[in-house]
């Protein structure tokens, strides 16, 4: 049986706008101040690099989160009303934003009311809002479906309450923090930044290299088709349900490796060789040789982010291909968050063509990211869909990533 690749189509702005403002009026029988939206995002390179304080490089998604907000309040009791095209099931969700705090939300609403206190939180005057969510970004694939929830959020609520910090980098620094806030404390996720970061910062046609020491990003060209080159994303549609824990365990087996050599993050490793950092670890009582090798993945990761963007800087976009196949390694073999169908995709893509593959986020299941010769895309999609059917796992989906802008007003 012969297995037809599945694409995920991105919805035109317009699209996007019509369908979340038509929901909200269908739900409050009312006109939304306005839509606003924000992307999904997919990290080229700097995996598990982020809560180290470690360089990433993500790209955004023309695959958005639409939102439509009307403001409701300026004051106390200031009553939130939410609803999901996506999650029909919560039909009208309904919280006093006072009662609206780590612990006490669960569910997509603590990705979104979660930005309301955190901003509420920082000072500034958020009050009742009623809001409609609707939205194209594949959800559960690693492509940051919560973080363009989050994004898309904040810069609805900057401008329906005036807070100003839409504007310009420094304020969307303090939005992407209040989201960051929203999804660590209130939605309980130990997540490390790198998704909000992109959602707000990054800018079409650039991938944003974005340094989690101190926040500060560069705008690096990345326009694959100049060059005859295509990214393909595959979302194996893998589930995996210890994916939380891991990703948590991860990020401790880090910290402690920090505590015990003395340093605030992995990253302040930065520049000293392999050799010597193992050695150091073993000096300073690091157990088990499996946080070796998770120090290692984050070291050499970084160090890879480095060596991808100078490939890219020099006009050789063609020959990133090791590098990220050097990270699949890692991610698979020192880091452990790789799983079979991510392995299979990253096989089967090089088998077909592809320069180079790796998976992409957190892992344990989501995507993975190929780069082929433009004319291969869909030989390599073929490839990928029938091999996944010949092994009757559910069919992956597809899509070609193209770097697209930051969250915005979309109406
Ligand atoms: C998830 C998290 C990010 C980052 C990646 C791994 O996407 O949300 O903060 O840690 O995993 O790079």
């Amino acid at each position: 049986m012969t297995a037809a690749p599945q694409w995920l189509t991105a919805w035109e702005p317009a699209e996007g706008a019509d369908r979340a403002a038509a929901a909200f009026r269908a739900r409050f029988g009312a006109e939304p101040d306005g839509v606003w939206s924000a992307p999904g995002r997919v990290n080229l390179i700097g995996e598990h690099t982020d809560y180290n304080g470690g360089l990433c490089l993500p790209i955004n998604l023309p695959h958005r989160t639409y939102v439509a907000l009307r403001r409701t309040s300026t004051q106390s009791p200031a009553v939130v009303n939410l609803a999901s095209a996506q999650e029909a099931a919560t039909g009208l969700w309904t919280a006093a934003l006072d009662d609206v705090t780590p612990g006490h939300v669960t569910g997509w609403p603590a990705y979104a009311a979660g930005v309301a206190w955190a901003l509420a939180r920082d000072g500034h005057a958020v009050g009742g809002f009623d809001a409609v969510v609707d939205s194209c970004v594949p959800y559960g694939a690693g492509l940051s479906s919560s973080a363009a929830l989050e994004c898309a959020f904040a810069v609805a609520l900057d401008e329906a309450f005036e807070l100003g910090l839409g504007a310009d980098d420094a304020g969307r620094i303090e939005l992407a923090a209040a989201c960051i806030r929203a999804e660590n404390e209130v939605a309980g996720a130990p997540t490390g930044g790198m998704d909000q970061s992109s959602s707000l910062r990054a800018q079409a046609g650039h991938a944003l290299l974005l340094d989690c020491l101190d926040g500060s990003v560069r705008h690096v060209p990345f326009d694959l088709g100049s060059e005859g080159l295509a990214l393909l994303v595959v979302d194996t549609r893998a589930e995996h349900q210890l994916a939380d824990g891991q990703y948590a365990a991860r990020r401790t087996a880090c910290e402690d490796a920090a505590t015990q050599l003395g340093v605030a993050t992995l990253r302040e490793l930065d520049g000293a060789s392999l050799e010597v950092i193992l050695a150091r670890l073993v000096d300073a009582g690091v157990p088990a040789e499996v946080a070796r090798r998770r120090v290692r993945h984050v070291v050499t990761e970084i160090a890879r982010v480095t060596e991808l963007v100078a490939l890219l800087d020099a006009g050789r976009a063609r020959d990133i291909g090791p590098v990220l196949d050097a990270s699949h390694a890692s991610l698979r073999d020192d880091y452990e968050v790789s799983c079979d169908e991510l392995d299979l995709v990253v096989e089967v893509a090089r088998s077909a063509g592809a320069l180079g593959a790796r998976m992409t986020g957190g892992g344990f299941g989501g995507s993975a990211i190929a780069l082929v010769d433009a004319g291969r895309v869909d030989t390599v999609a073929s490839a990928v869909a029938q091999a996944f059917a010949d092994r009757g796992l559910t069919a992956p989906a597809f899509l070609v990533a193209q770097a697209a802008g930051a969250a915005a007003r979309t109406r």
